[in-house]
């Protein structure tokens, strides 16, 4: 019997959740899947930092502006040159994002490499008119000083990357320009194998904008990028690494886009959220930022619903962390330091989230409900589970009273607990097995 892939509104209605999952429908391979062990890392460590950074920095209107704005190449490349030139070196600035992201409680980074504009953050050979940042205006390989952060403050190095660039024709009309197709589809493999072969080990491949012209799914555009092809050949330089769906195979993880509240039922396969910590991706200066309540609560709700959450901070033209993001992240930090074991090395818990009010993690034999709001959670009654509740706790040790019965299970939370307004008050649970 063929195996019957669910996509679209039935894997929608399947999911009971909002998330909104970009680049479904891409062509499979199983010999391509992970195995859990495989994957395991990526789903202990729950939280990444994304960065969006290059030429678009420096005229401050998002990493989109060159095909917004229709700015010509001769321009672009004139600011590549002349006015993308940070005052300090490439590995300050990376050091910046990693210990930031560290102290942010971050366990992995993803950093874009290339975006659509075409401009190579790396010396790379195989760049369509050596558009890279070691030819122009920064002269510094940013791949090599990002992954050499990432080892210095201990996280696992994942690389963005479009295979798409708005410099080639053959990307707007792959027919009816079939060289220039050609050649950025060359310039794609060219460069994923540079990035898997000379910067150590990879651990994420987070290909964005597989389609083509804008349109269509990314699967749709699998008769041009061959992704199979091309992520057996980055499986052969980076063994168990891990891909977005994007590149048009359907990938090891699903994304949610976008700063979408999420609510509804657990998710039953990898996914991860990714937002950006402003409007923009790329840096917009006097943009409006997330506080460090709002990212904590999206967190706690993405990991209920066994997601990571993949937070970006666009850094401005001198590659600094805008003061704003700075705040948050070092408040989420802070945050994790004390409630971390209800975060890392989780999975979505036994009870089902109840949207704006509670849900739950576990590891092991120990629940970690994570309440949003106290006030309705004092109402309710939580579905009763099949375990023995042997003690319920704050982070802290001291305890909490509760009742487990038939009808289910009664978390009596302290005065002090209930008026508080927290973003996500962590109750610890110990089950006798
Ligand atoms: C969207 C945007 C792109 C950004 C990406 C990050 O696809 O178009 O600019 O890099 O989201 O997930």
């Amino acid at each position: 019997m063929e195996e019957h892939v669910m996509q679209g509104a039935e894997l929608q209605s399947m999911l009971k959740s909002n998330v909104n999952f970009v680049g479904l429908g891409g062509v499979d391979d199983e010999t391509l899947h992970l195995s859990e062990e495989e994957m395991k890392w990526w789903r202990d460590a729950k939280f990444g930092l994304f960065v969006h950074w290059g030429v678009y920095a420096t005229i401050g209107k998002g990493e989109w502006v060159y095909f917004n704005d229709k700015i010509s190449p001769e321009e672009y490349h004139r600011i590549a040159m002349e006015e993308f030139r940070p005052n300090r070196s490439a590995q300050e600035i990376t050091d910046e994002w990693l210990s930031a992201a560290r102290d942010a409680g971050m366990k992995y980074a993803v950093m874009v490499t290339r975006h659509h504009d075409g401009f190579a953050m790396w010396d790379s050979e195989h760049s369509w008119q050596g558009f890279t940042s070691a030819n122009y205006g920064p002269k510094a390989d940013y791949v090599d000083a990002f992954t050499q952060s990432c080892r210095r403050y201990g996280l696992y190095t994942g690389l963005y990357y479009s295979p798409m660039d708005w410099r080639f024709p053959g990307y707007f009309d792959p027919q009816g320009e079939p060289e220039s197709a050609q050649c950025m589809k060359e310039q794609a493999y060219g460069q994923l194998r540079e990035l898997c072969t000379n910067y150590g080990e990879v651990k994420i491949m987070w290909y964005d904008g597989g389609w083509l012209a804008h349109n269509g799914s990314d699967g749709d555009a699998a008769w041009l990028w061959e992704p199979l092809k091309m992520n057996h050949m980055i499986r052969d330089l980076q063994p168990g690494i891990l891909t977005t769906p994007r590149s048009g195979y359907k990938g090891d993880f699903q994304c949610d886009e976008g700063p979408r509240e999420v609510v509804g039922a657990i998710v039953p396969i990898p996914w991860e959220k990714n937002m950006t910590i402003s409007t923009a991706w790329g840096y917009r200066p006097n943009d409006r930022y997330w506080n460090s309540f709002d990212l904590i609560q999206m967190m706690a709700n993405v990991i209920c619903r066994d997601g990571n959450f993949l937070l970006n901070v666009g850094p401005d033209a001198n590659g600094c962390f805008p003061d704003e993001a700075k705040q948050a992240l070092g408040e989420v930090g802070e945050w994790l330091r004390e409630n971390g074991e209800a975060v890392y090395g989780t999975r979505a818990g036994i009870w089902q989230p109840v949207d704006r009010v509670y849900g739950s993690t576990q590891k092991g034999s120990t629940v970690y409900l994570h309440v949003w709001d106290c006030a309705a959670f004092a109402e309710c009654v939580l579905p009763n589970v099949t375990g023995k509740i042997v003690r319920v706790e704050r982070l802290t040790g001291k305890e909490i009273s509760f009742r487990q019965d038939e009808n289910g299970v009664k978390v009596y939370l302290p005065e002090e607990l209930a008026a508080d307004r927290r973003p996500d008050t962590v109750l610890r649970i110990r089950m006798d097995k």
